[in-house]
């Protein structure tokens, strides 16, 4: 008697230390994601919180990489806690990565680190903090609509002057047949990041470098960046809607999944969501790498991609960094490339037949031979020198300057920011 009163006191007890210390280490992190992954994202936190308990506030960023940045950089600098996960672009961890959690403290025998592609991992490095975690790859691809393409028997371009003619003669061919909407080539041509990689794109397929060089020098007024320029200006208003202007991914995906577009510039996640059941293009789409400018030249897709970052003012830096080390493992990753049609950045990934059958887009080669920004070399000058590249190149499509006008401004610009050295 004695000894059952005993036992159901010592399981009282016990159910009672289990109940408090369940409570007390359950938390609510908070994290930002973009708008248009945040479905997907969520599907994925839903495992971590299934095996760990905790839960996950999910807000949703602006989805343009530019106004995110804004928005983070002032909450980083008023030291926010009630952050604690940023989803943050490649190009960003020169310009916020003091705010940002050092995860090699975390992970001391570069058990998770070491999963990803080194190089990739690089970007994310700022003077030796590895301050995020890729997430998925990015690189710049062309979409098109096969079934266009092949009712007017044309090949698929592997130049932008064969991508100009095509969609030129499409256009035509199209509008007199009585498709008034449709539209040659559209791209991102607001004036934000997104410009920077499209027009990156341009210049590097014309052998015009990439702005800044590996050296730190600015080298992007060349004859050959005037040309791609030139070239890019002349589609507007012929090929290109003015409205593409103020495009920004979304808007170009939404003017090509409608039908009315026979080229379109994009990122990978644009596949899935043209091939779903109620996309008017579902089936009727192809992809290629962005073209080359010429013989000899090559094809260049810029490389983007996004991460995820633990605030250093997160009040939950254990639990914030186990879901990170979470989202961007293999697991994560890998629900994450299937759901979304997202390039992984763990090598091991790629051979995986899932993501293979699911995403006809993670293809190791294009990555590997993407451009990248000069986010690395520029550091924390970088949004400067995105700006006012991106400011040059909207000036020049819209006519406002001359590629010539345009590029010798840029460049004294360039030289300005970059006095001081560039870190
Ligand atoms: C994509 C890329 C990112 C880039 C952005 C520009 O999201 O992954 O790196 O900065 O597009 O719009």
């Amino acid at each position: 008697m004695r000894r059952a009163f005993s036992l159901r006191v010592a399981l009282v007890a016990a159910i009672m230390v289990v109940a408090v210390s369940a409570g007390a280490m359950a938390v609510e992190l908070t994290m930002f994601f973009n708008p248009v992954e945040a479905p997907i994202i969520r599907q994925v936190v839903a495992d971590w919180e299934a095996n760990t308990g905790h839960k996950v506030n999910i807000l949703t960023s602006p989805q343009s990489s530019s106004d995110a940045l804004a928005l983070f950089q002032q909450q980083l600098a008023a030291g926010t806690s009630d952050v604690d996960l940023y989803f943050i672009d490649s190009v960003w961890p020169g310009l916020i990565g003091d705010h940002l959690l050092d995860l090699k403290e975390y992970d001391p025998d570069n058990a998770r680190i070491g999963d990803h592609i080194p190089s990739v991992v690089g970007a994310y490095t700022v003077r030796d903090r590895v301050v995020g975690l890729p997430l998925m790859l990015d690189a710049g691809m062309i979409y098109y609509r096969t079934d266009l393409l092949e009712k007017y028997n044309k090949p698929v371009p592997e130049t932008w002057q064969e991508l100009t003619d095509t969609a030129a003669f499409i256009q035509d061919a199209e509008r007199q047949a009585g498709n008034a909407n449709i539209w040659g080539f559209v791209f991102q041509g607001r004036a934000y990041e997104g410009l920077t990689c499209v027009a990156l794109e341009w210049l590097a397929s014309h052998g015009g470098g990439t702005i800044v060089d590996a050296d730190g020098k600015v080298t992007v007024n060349n004859p050959n960046a005037v040309q791609a320029l030139r070239e890019a200006a002349s589609w507007v208003g012929t090929i290109t809607p003015e409205g593409t202007l103020n495009y920004a991914e979304e808007e170009a995906r939404g003017v090509f999944q409608s039908g009315n577009a026979v080229f379109m510039r994009n990122w990978p996640y644009a596949w899935a969501l043209a091939q779903q059941e109620a996309s008017p293009v579902q089936g009727k789409i192809g992809i290629l790498p962005v073209p080359k400018g010429g013989d000899g030249e090559k094809s260049t897709g810029a490389l983007g991609g996004w991460g995820m970052a633990v605030s250093r003012y997160s009040k939950n830096i254990d639990i914030a960094t186990d879901l990170l080390f979470y989202i961007t493992g293999r697991e994560g990753q890998k629900k994450f490339s299937i759901l979304g049609t997202y390039t992984p950045s763990i090598v091991e990934l790629f051979d995986d037949p899932d993501i293979k059958q699911a995403n006809p887009v993670a293809i190791l080669d294009v990555f590997m031979n993407a451009v990248p920004r000069p986010s690395a070399v520029t550091g924390s000058k970088y949004n400067r020198v995105s700006s006012e590249f991106y400011n040059a190149v909207h000036q020049v499509l819209s006519k406002s300057a001359t590629p010539e006008d345009a590029l010798k401004t840029l460049d004294a610009n360039l030289r300005r920011v970059a006095r001081g050295g560039w870190k």
